[in-house]
């Protein structure tokens, strides 16, 4: 297993919309390996295949930290069939420095999709599990959390974002 690279706002590839995986192949399994091995070496609760550099619909997902009893998830292609409800709540992005912000989601989600053994499988989730579920997909779509917010906040952003970068530029 190896440790891979996560992809930093604004690289161009968190906003593309990914192709769908048409066949778990061994590469895709090693993908997923790397992929979990490298979101618990950045201690996140989520990680898609894009923000790797590798622009597939795929992610893995866990949310132990929070809630012990969901295990690892895997989602090939997955898609959200049901939403309910709406709840606002802080988020970060392992590809956005130091910001976090209050997103509106969906409190509840029905997300379809495939495990990696290519088996279909579906998903309901609420609370946190809800949210990583709604801001995995967003980047499977080549939409990040701060493409949620409003006009304002976006431009505050992205001066302060400005700043984080050319400080670590400077560190570097
Ligand atoms: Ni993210």
């Amino acid at each position: 297993m190896a440790l891979l690279e996560i992809k930093k706002y604004p690289e161009k590839i968190l906003k593309e919309k990914t192709a769908p995986v048409v066949d778990i192949n061994s590469s895709i399994q090693r993908l997923i390996d790397d992929m979990i091995e490298t979101m618990y070496a950045a201690k996140g609760v989520g990680l898609a295949a894009n923000q790797v550099g590798v622009s597939k619909r795929l992610c893995v997902i866990d949310i132990s930290v929070a809630d012990e009893k969901t295990p690892l998830i895997v989602l090939i292609n997955p898609e959200i069939v049901e939403r309910k409800g709406s709840v606002e709540d802080e988020e970060g992005c392992l590809s956005i420095h130091e910001y976090r912000a209050k997103i509106k989601r969906a409190e509840e989600v029905l997300v379809k999709g495939f495990d990696r053994k290519g088996k279909p499988i579906e998903i309901a989730g609420g609370d946190l599990l809800a949210r990583a579920l709604q801001h995995e997909i967003d980047h499977l779509d080549g939409l990040l959390f701060i493409d949620r917010l409003s006009p304002i906040k976006r431009e505050f952003f992205k001066k302060r974002y400005k700043k984080t970068l050319s400080e670590k530029s400077k560190k570097s």
